[in-house]
């Protein structure tokens, strides 16, 4: 079928840039100017756009009805038109906030000229029926009914909501089909904000530039990059407080390092998963990723950006070509008034541990990259996705230890549905706390063990995060019954 690929493969199809640009070297306290530029092709210094969030919809009485209409719109990007593909003519769409236990009732009206449907990403629902099924498809003019109905358990945090058609994915996502999902606890904080980051690539009339083939075979950035829709956007906020930022990765590819130096940051969680607060730095958010930080706001300016991360080869210090996320900014922060002194640490949270559970099950997986004889092919163990073959077939209600392993050139963020993943080994040992995620980097030549409980019955996939493998065929099927 095909045979794994070299270096020098990667290196002759431009996957392994060959340029010199160190990006471990990058002075990370230089603010405003140095190596952080805002997108190629647009503006190097603020837009002036001001910072909003995406219009949010509420549960009442444990109950959510949406109808969520995607087509192409006409959108302001801040002093940029775009014409994007839009979740009622908003991109992001609309925000859903809900509480554990709650249903969800959605109506997907498609108003596009292509096929699509809808993923709840991280969500512990039944990927069953008119559940968070994506081998479900949802043809153009047609109205399809989904129902999400959260257990009472369900952890709470930031997730979100995509389409899921296979070969199709990245292009929707890239092109603006994504909105954020709350599912709400009771931390008292003075703000709570979502910040949906994403990227995109226009042409000069405003339409959106898919990439070259070769782009898409590392996984495509985009020039431009966006906060809740808006390029670089200016966040005004009062010193002294307690804000909650729930921070979510919605680019098609870029990894994305976190910082937002001046300001005191504490990691409260990262996607579902609650950890025991503690003061960060930086939090490294592949795609699909999400980061729950609380931000002691000290006054002065500062500017929330990505540090830049090298997702080839491990070719330390190279870069270039399409496979490093380079350093960027995201938006400015101006933070006015008296500082106080820092609040305390929120309490740590009680979280499950699978640590001291024997497996009933273990398994090996490896993302596999190869030249066949149609160019380069993606896939897990070998086999590029198939809707009607089942990889992974699982005892539903017990719990699976599945070790995954990268032998490619380049990172993988690996994503399962359905069921939160327990990191047991980070590839350099166990994490401190138990850290539950739905998507976990396997970085080149690595490999990362998790468990988890396949406590809801059904079937459905995994795949890598990274929306142009999974859609070259870097998925595979898991069915527990
Ligand atoms: Cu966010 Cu299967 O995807
Ligand atoms: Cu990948």
């Amino acid at each position: 079928m095909s045979t794994p690929l070299s270096r020098r493969d990667a290196l002759r199809l431009g996957l392994l840039g060959a340029g010199a640009v160190v990006v471990g070297g990058v002075g990370l306290g230089a603010v405003g100017g140095g190596p952080f530029t805002a997108d190629r092709g647009g503006p190097l210094v603020p837009t002036g756009s001001r910072f909003t969030e995406p219009a949010h919809l509420r549960s009442q009485d444990g109950f959510l009805r949406v109808r969520l209409e995607p087509a192409w719109a006409e959108v302001d990007l801040g002093g940029r038109r775009a014409r994007l593909l839009a979740y009622d003519g908003q991109v992001p769409g609309p925000t859903w906030r809900v509480r554990p236990g709650d249903r969800i009732e959605l109506t997907l009206a498609n108003r596009l000229d292509a096929p699509t449907n809808i993923h709840v990403h991280g969500l512990h629902v039944s990927p069953e029926g008119k559940g968070d099924n994506v081998f479900r498809r949802v043809d153009p003019a047609e109205d399809a009914d989904y129902v999400f109905q959260l257990p009472a358990d369900h952890p709470p945090g930031l997730f979100w909501y995509h389409p899921h058609v296979h070969g199709s994915v990245a292009d929707q996502v890239f092109a603006g089909l994504y909105g954020a999902i709350v599912v709400e606890d009771d931390l008292e904080v003075d703000a709570d904000r979502v910040l949906v980051l994403s990227d995109l690539s226009l042409d000069a009339r405003g339409r959106v530039r898919p990439g070259a083939a070769q782009d898409r075979m590392a996984g495509r950035e985009g020039e431009i990059l966006l906060v809740n829709g808006r390029r670089r956007p200016l966040l005004r906020a009062t010193a002294g407080r307690a804000e909650r930022w729930r921070v979510l990765n919605a680019c098609t590819s870029r990894y994305l390092d976190l910082e937002l130096p001046g300001q005191e940051v504490t990691l409260l969680g990262l996607d579902g998963g609650r950890l025991p607060p503690r003061r960060v730095e930086r939090a490294l958010l592949p795609p699909g990723a999400r980061a729950d930080l609380l931000v002691g706001t000290t006054s002065g300016r500062t500017q929330l950006r990505t540090a830049g991360y090298d997702r080839g080869s491990g070719m330390t210090g190279m870069m270039g070509g399409d496979d490093v996320s380079g350093p960027a900014a995201l938006a400015d922060l101006e933070v006015s008034g008296v500082d106080r002194p820092s609040a305390a640490m929120p309490p740590a949270p009680p979280v499950d541990d699978l640590t001291g559970v024997t497996p009933d099950a273990r398994r090996d997986i490896a993302f596999t990259m190869g030249m066949g004889r149609g160019g380069m092919t993606f896939g897990f163990d070998g086999r590029e996705f198939a809707a009607d073959r089942t990889d992974q077939q699982l005892r539903a209600g017990t719990v699976q230890e599945w070790r995954i392993s990268n032998p490619t050139p380049l990172d993988h963020p690996f994503h399962l549905h359905v069921w939160p993943m327990q990191v047991i080994d980070d590839g350099g040992g166990r994490p401190e706390a138990p850290q539950w995620r739905d998507v976990v980097n396997v970085p080149s030549g690595g490999a990362v063990t998790v468990r988890f409980r396949a406590d809801i019955p059904g079937r459905t996939v995994y795949h890598c995060h990274i929306l142009d493998h999974e859609d070259a065929g870097m998925m595979g099927v898991v069915e527990a019954s």
